[in-house]
């Protein structure tokens, strides 16, 4: 006989049925894989013909299953006060199986690491790509992000809007980013932890000063530099190795080391990619003194200035498709249900783990709901 005493963890039942456990949730079909990041276990389902859902579900390791639940309240939370803006990931629904909070998000079409050398995606496109994360970036400035702390192409999902729209017109600039990841959001001005991804660390992180706006320049001007190389790092190598975990390149690029050395020399990229007023822009981005770094809005501007230049007809879709979202962004969604849904899984953590704090932590009130709206 089970013991009745010992309450389950979803975290220790066969895969099987977990999947069965989430799948009963809402009625969706197969499991069609299941993959971890570094916090989180992602579980993704076939919801309709061409929609696919997914469920994160915060990983248990190295933290307790309480520290872990509760993590990922915080990490909800923030998500939640970004909402709503088409260029930032958000779940659109919560629960509570066992001790294991899990969210639910659609499933995009990729993550912007694994686009990053197909030749598809265009020189265009990827200063299409640019501006639109500068647009995401400034509406999280706006809605409270601190600084992301792990802006890099894994933490950014990317919807193919000729995958679910006909006719539009000829452009390159149809692949638009999701922002995602809040996990480590704000984690230094609110927790003291600097930390992010080593090889997308800004300086400031490194020198453990205050973060902010600049430090989201810092990563655009990376970023930028990545994808418009097809894939070098400014500091002279390859990224592709590091991310498939090639040995050597991997056990390098995780010694501080390294990037400390980086930094001392100025942070100046090694290469070109292929234009000069781009060329200096990056430059200006990855300047180790936050103060020679542009704001986002000049950032956005000079990478529209350089698509006007190559095309004008996707400089005014990226244009719009901008404008557009910043418009939707402030019209009223449906956050009163998601509220509710939240607050409820916030109260059964606070029962389960037998910790009251989590209400005061994390519970939105009416006020701030509306205050958030
Ligand atoms: N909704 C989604 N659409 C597309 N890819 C996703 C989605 N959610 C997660 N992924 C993939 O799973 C990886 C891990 O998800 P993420 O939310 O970043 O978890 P972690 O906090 O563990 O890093 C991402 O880098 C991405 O490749
Ligand atoms: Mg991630």
């Amino acid at each position: 006989m089970p013991d009745e005493t010992v309450p389950h963890s979803f975290h220790d039942i066969p895969p099987e049925l977990q999947h069965f456990l989430i799948r009963t949730r809402k009625g969706v079909g197969d499991c069609l894989s299941t993959t971890s990041g570094f916090a989180g276990r992602i579980f993704r389902f076939q919801a309709g013909t061409a929609t696919e859902t997914c469920v994160k579900v915060p990983l248990a390791t190295p933290a307790t299953v309480g520290e872990a639940a509760t993590r990922f309240l915080r990490e909800l939370r923030l998500q939640r006060a970004m909402y709503y803006h088409q260029f930032v990931h958000w779940p659109f629904d919560f629960d509570l199986i066992d001790d294991a909070p899990i969210a639910w998000f659609r499933f995009w079409d990729s993550d912007l690491a694994a686009l990053i050398e197909d030749d598809r995606f265009t020189f265009e496109g990827r200063l299409g790509m640019l501006a639109y994360l500068a647009a995401a970036l400034d509406h999280c400035h706006m809605k409270g992000l601190v600084a992301h702390q792990d802006l890099k192409p894994e933490n950014v999902f990317v919807q193919d809007l000729r995958r679910v729209a006909s006719g539009l017109p000829d452009a390159s600039i149809w692949r638009i980013p999701k922002l995602a990841d809040f996990g480590s959001v704000n984690l230094a001005s609110e927790c003291g932890v600097f930390d992010g991804t080593k090889a997308y660390m800004a300086p400031e992180q490194w020198r453990r000063m205050p973060l902010g706006r600049h430090t989201s320049v810092w990563s655009l001007g990376l970023i930028a530099y990545e994808l418009l190389t097809f894939g070098q790092h400014p500091v002279g190598e390859p990224t592709r190795p590091w991310r498939n975990r090639a040995s050597g390149v991997f056990n390098r690029w995780q010694k501080k080391r390294m990037w400390l050395r980086w930094l001392d020399g100025g942070c100046r990229p090694t290469g070109t990619v292929g234009d000069a007023d781009l060329d200096e822009l990056i430059r200006r981005c990855l300047d180790p003194d936050p103060a020679g770094r542009p704001a986002i809005a000049g950032f956005s501007a000079a990478i529209l200035s350089a698509l006007r230049q190559r095309s004008s007809a996707d400089y005014e879709q990226a244009n719009f498709r901008i404008v557009h979202a910043q418009d939707v962004s402030s019209s009223n969604h449906d956050w009163p249900y998601l509220d509710k849904r939240f607050n409820s899984v916030v109260a059964a953590v606070a029962e389960r783990f037998s910790d009251p704090s989590v209400l005061d932590r994390y519970l939105i009130s009416e006020e701030e709901a509306a205050a958030l709206a």
